[in-house]
Parts: structure tokens; C-alpha cells; sequence
């Protein structure tokens, strides 16, 4: 069936390998890419989808609502994947206002101009927006978050993505815009922005830098795959029911010391080091402010329902993460220049 797809973000992480899914997967699928390109939104993520002729890529901005009814206008968009989004919990604590902007605004205003081409016939539309567990809050020593699990976010950038679920929910329930929500926990692999945990240590300590563990490394995320995260995305896309909210989690928790070590042991393995010689890289610096204890997703209703669960398990999934950036140098170095050195020098400065 043709169809008219709008997957925003695609440049970024999670993004990229949704788009690589579906323009692979749905030949008679025409899927645009919207994406501003923040520093997060790379091109390079898609070199080889970029020829295929499902594929289109449009760049703009979210948070700018007459660009974005026209484009819905212009393109009549069966369906919409909505990624896009300012990421970074720790950008969020030194900014908050970009993320109010591109998360609430931005979404606001896709809504909108969804609800104005819609509005004659909702047959076959669907609004999917990809939001974090973060909205959840922190959780103790033990539980789970379920679909239910009321909502309690700690940093702006989870209060903002919490509000943006609030906001399509609305639109469902007000406007009958139909929808589905997915909130997914940490994502981890190849393209992931070294901002974040995995890839940050792994350029860190292939270039023998200090690696900044925030407060004694006792936070436990739920790590998962990010091509398990488009899989899931594809399922509840197309078989998800409306109005719904699923879960998405690799039951995979982690404490950061005990990620740490695992990784500095496989680095020490791929460099040829003498065994112990990364670690002795990890360095504890000041905590996050507000620094969320625990994440872990009871993702049964996804299971049960949908039939998905995640297909790698950690040590293969982060072995292979691992080469992906020792074998795209030339994509790290890229993304590591210009803007990324003065972030690193106003974040870590005084650890490195
Ligand atoms: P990312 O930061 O790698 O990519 C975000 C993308 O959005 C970039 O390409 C950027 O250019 C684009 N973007 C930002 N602001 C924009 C704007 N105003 N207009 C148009 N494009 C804009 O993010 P990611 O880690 O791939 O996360 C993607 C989505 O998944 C986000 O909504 C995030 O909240 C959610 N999520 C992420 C994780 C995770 O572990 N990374 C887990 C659960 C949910
Ligand atoms: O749970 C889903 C969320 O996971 C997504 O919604 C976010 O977009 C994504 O960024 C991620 O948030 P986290 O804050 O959990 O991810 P991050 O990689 O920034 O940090 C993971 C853990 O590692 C966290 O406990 C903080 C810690 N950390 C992180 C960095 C960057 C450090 O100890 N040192 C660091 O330098």
C-alpha cells in the first residue's frame, strides 16, 4: 500500500536506523526525513539510503509552525513517526529553554498541522510519538515502570518529553486525532552522538582521556539495541491500537561502574592493552544535579500484544558497538569537532 510516511529526527541516533528500517522494509512506503540538523542530526547516518527512491530528506525546523502546515499541506502525510527532539538530560540542565522549544512547541506544532490535514478523515492516519521512560522519574532498588506507572519527571529534558505526552494524548482525547506512544529506555550502538555514556567512553578511551563517572556510578539503566528499538517502533506503527501507550525495554539493567568496566575490558581486548589498563581511566567527578537512580521497563504489554522482544543480548550488542566506532573513525572525528569541543570543555572541563 502507498502511503506518505514523516519520520522527524531521522538525521539523529534513534532516527536514522528508523528510517534505514522502513525505507529497507516498505519499498512502496515514501519516506520523508524532516530534520533540522542540530548538532546531533548528521547526514553521514544515512549515506546508504540516501539514493533509494522511497527517500526523501526535507530540512527544517519543528518549532516553526507556519513552515510546518505548509509542509503537511504540501505532502498530505498518511502517518507520522516523531523523533525529533532535543536528547540530552545534561544539555537540559544547562539549557532548558531549547528543550521546551523543539520538545513542547515542536510537537504542538506537528500535532496541529496533522489535525488540519486530517480533519476531513482520520481513516488509516496515526500520530506515533517516541518518547523516553525518563517521564516516569526514578525508580528504587526494585519495580518496574508499566503503561500505568503515574508520571513523575525530574529534569527538564524528561519534564519536557512528559508534557509532549500529555499534549498527544490530549489531541486524542479532545480532538480524536489518532495516536500511539511508545517510551523506551536507554537505546545504545552504532551513530549514537559521544555525548552520551557508551560512545563518549569509548572515544574517551581510545584516545586515553579520563573518563568521567558522575557520583560513585551507582546508577542502573535498562540498555537496549537500537535496532530492536526500530523493530519495536515498525510493530506498534502498523499493528499498535490507537490511543495506546507500549513500553519498550531490553530487561537489561546495568549499574554504570559494572557497564564501565565491561567496556574498558573489551577496549583493552580490541587495542591490544594490557588487561586493567583502560580502567585505570575512570575518574568520579561531581554527580548530575537531580541524578535519576534507576530506570527498568516491564515491557510485557509489547510483548504479549505484539509479539516483539529485544534480539541481542548486551555483551554482543555492545562488542559490536565497539567496532562500529573503531572502524568509523573518520564519523567520530567528524562529529567530535568544532561544536563538540567547546561542550566538552564547558562540561568535563575541569575533570580532563
Ligand atoms: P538525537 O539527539 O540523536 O537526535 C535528535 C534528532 O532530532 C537530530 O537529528 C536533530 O537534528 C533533530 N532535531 C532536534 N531538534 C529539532 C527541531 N527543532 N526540528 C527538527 N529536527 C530537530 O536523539 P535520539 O537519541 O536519537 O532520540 C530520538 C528520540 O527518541 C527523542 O525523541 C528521544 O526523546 C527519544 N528516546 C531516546 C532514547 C535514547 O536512549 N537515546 C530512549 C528513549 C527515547
Ligand atoms: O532512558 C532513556 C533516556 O536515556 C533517553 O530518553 C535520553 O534521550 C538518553 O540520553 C538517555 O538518558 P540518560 O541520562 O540515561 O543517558 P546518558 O548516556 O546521558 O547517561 C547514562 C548514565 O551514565 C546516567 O546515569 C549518567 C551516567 N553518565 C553519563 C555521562 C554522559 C556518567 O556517569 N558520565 C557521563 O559523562
Amino acid at each position: 500500500m502507498n502511503k506518505t510516511i514523516c519520520i522527524t529526527g531521522g538525521a539523529g541516533f534513534i532516527g536514522s536506523h528508523v528510517i534505514r528500517h522502513f525505507v529497507n522494509k516498505y519499498p512502496a512506503y515514501h519516506i520523508v526525513n524532516l530534520d533540522k540538523l542540530t548538532y546531533a542530526g548528521n547526514l553521514e547516518n544515512l549515506k546508504d539510503v540516501e539514493g533509494k527512491a522511497n527517500y526523501e530528506f526535507v530540512k527544517g525546523d519543528i518549532v516553526d509552525g507556519d513552515f510546518i502546515i505548509r509542509l503537511f499541506e504540501d505532502y498530505k502525510f498518511d502517518g507520522l513517526i516523531h523523533l525529533a527532539a532535543e536528547s540530552h538530560v545534561d544539555r537540559s540542565i544547562a539549557n532548558p529553554n531549547e528543550f521546551i522549544y523543539a520538545n513542547i512547541v515542536g510537537t504542538t506544532n506537528l500535532l496541529n498541522a496533522a489535525r488540519h490535514i486530517w480533519k476531513e478523515n482520520t481513516e488509516g492516519k496515526r500520530f506515533y510519538h517516541v518518547s523516553t521512560d525518563e517521564v516516569y522519574g526514578s525508580l528504587g532498588e526494585t519495580g518496574y515502570f508499566t503503561e500505568s506507572t503515574p508520571y513523575d519527571p525530574k529534569s527538564p529534558y524528561s519534564a519536557s518529553k512528559a508534557s509532549s505526552d500529555h499534549l498527544v494524548r490530549a489531541y486524542n482525547h479532545t480532538f480524536g486525532l489518532p495516536m500511539v506512544i511508545s517510551n523506551c529506555s536507554n537505546n545504545y550502538g552504532p551513530n549514537q552522538f559521544p555525548e552520551k555514556l557508551i560512545p563518549l567512553f569509548i572515544n574517551n578511551i581510545q584516545n586515553n582521556k579520563p573518563l568521567p563517572v558522575y557520583g560513585k556510578g551507582e546508577n542502573v539503566r535498562d540498555w537496549l539495541w537500537v535496532e530492536d528499538h526500530a523493530e519495536a517502533i515498525d510493530l506498534i506503527y502498523h499493528k499498535g491500537s490507537d490511543g495506546e501507550t507500549y513500553n519498550i525495554g531490553g530487561h537489561n539493567e546495568w549499574k554504570n561502574i559494572d557497564l564501565i568496566r565491561l567496556l574498558c575490558k573489551i577496549m583493552d581486548h580490541k587495542l591490544n592493552r594490557e588487561a586493567g589498563a583502560s580502567e585505570k581511566l575512570i575518574t568520579y567527578v561531581k554527580d548530575r544535579a537531580g541524578h535519576d537512580l534507576r530506570y527498568a521497563i516491564d515491557s510485557t504489554k509489547l510483548q504479549r500484544e505484539l509479539g516483539w522482544k529485544p534480539s541481542l543480548q548486551f555483551e554482543e550488542g555492545l562488542d559490536k558497538t565497539v567496532d562500529w566506532y573503531l572502524q568509523n573513525t573518520e564519523w567520530l572525528k567528524n562529529v567530535t569537532s568544532g561544536e563538540y569541543l567547546k561542550y566538552y570543555e564547558e562540561m568535563y572541563g575541569d575533570d580532563r
